[in-house]
């Protein structure tokens, strides 16, 4: 059975010095936390100084960027392209609903920044989610929403080959559900997540989109992963505000460990 995948989102909460005090903790405990993988996203800023202070790799840990711009190289102010971070980090965030709604990224970019990780050797973790519930108690789907979570998920992707698909994580995060106090109940995460795999397999075949992980994220906490986790059509979590405080991202990655 594969390992479960827990990423670190850090957004844009931690200095420098709380990014070397979390990286220092995760570093002395994830020594002992084998059977998973775990991958962090520090803010672009503190990438460099955070696995530089990390020194020694561990091959269950890697970092990744919270973003990266298309192009290789130009005129492009503020951005860093997947090229210039294509020997720092192994994973990339992409099309978070973040970058979406601040960035104003459509599907179109997404899909050139998914490709430009792809070209360069990184792995892009493509972000699809709906802005409210699309799912009712009786299990109505709202066909609109849903649409545009297939599609963002599909414009996101293709057409990427399909000996390239299995390097593509998607992370499905409710939007209504990021920052807040609860994630999404197990059974909506996994009704969502067992349509997106249906409609690759649609496109790609049932046992190319069976490559593709699909992850789980929004308000995870210590005491929702497990809930979600040990369902093994969940290949892992993306995890945001608990993912800067040590104690909870831990124990997320201690229980993911144990979920295999
Ligand atoms: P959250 O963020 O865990 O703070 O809800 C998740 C994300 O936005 O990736």
């Amino acid at each position: 059975m594969t390992r479960k995948l827990i990423v670190g989102n850090w957004k844009m909460y931690p200095t420098l010095a709380d990014s070397l005090v979390l990286a220092a903790s995760f570093k002395k405990s994830l020594e002992d936390i084998n059977g998973v993988e775990v991958v962090l996203a520090p803010p672009t800023a503190w990438l460099v100084p955070v696995i530089e202070a990390w020194r020694h790799p561990l091959p269950h840990v890697s970092f990744a960027a919270q973003n990266v711009w298309s192009d290789d190289q130009g005129a492009y102010t503020g951005e860093t392209s997947a090229y210039l971070l294509k020997n720092i980090i192994d994973y990339a965030i992409v099309g978070h609903s973040e970058r979406r709604r601040y960035g104003g990224e459509d599907n179109d970019l997404v899909h050139q920044k998914v490709q430009a990780c792809l070209k360069w050797g990184i792995k892009p973790i493509l972000c699809v989610g709906e802005p409210k519930k699309m799912i009712d108690a009786e299990g109505r789907i709202d066909s609109y929403l849903w649409q545009k979570v297939a599609e963002q998920l599909l414009e996101g992707i293709a057409p990427v080959k399909a000996d390239q698909l299995s390097k593509v994580t998607v992370a499905y995060e409710p939007i209504w559900e990021i920052g807040t106090t609860t994630a999404a109940e197990p059974e909506y995460i996994l009704q969502v997540i067992a349509k997106l795999k249906e409609k690759l397999a649609e496109k790609y075949g049932a046992a190319t989109a069976g490559m593709v992980r699909f992850l789980y994220g929004g308000s995870v906490t210590a005491d929702n992963a497990s809930g979600i986790l040990r369902y093994s059509d969940v290949g892992g979590l993306l995890v945001g505000g608990a993912s800067v405080k040590a104690k909870d991202f831990l124990q997320i990655c201690r229980l993911a460990a144990k979920s295999v």
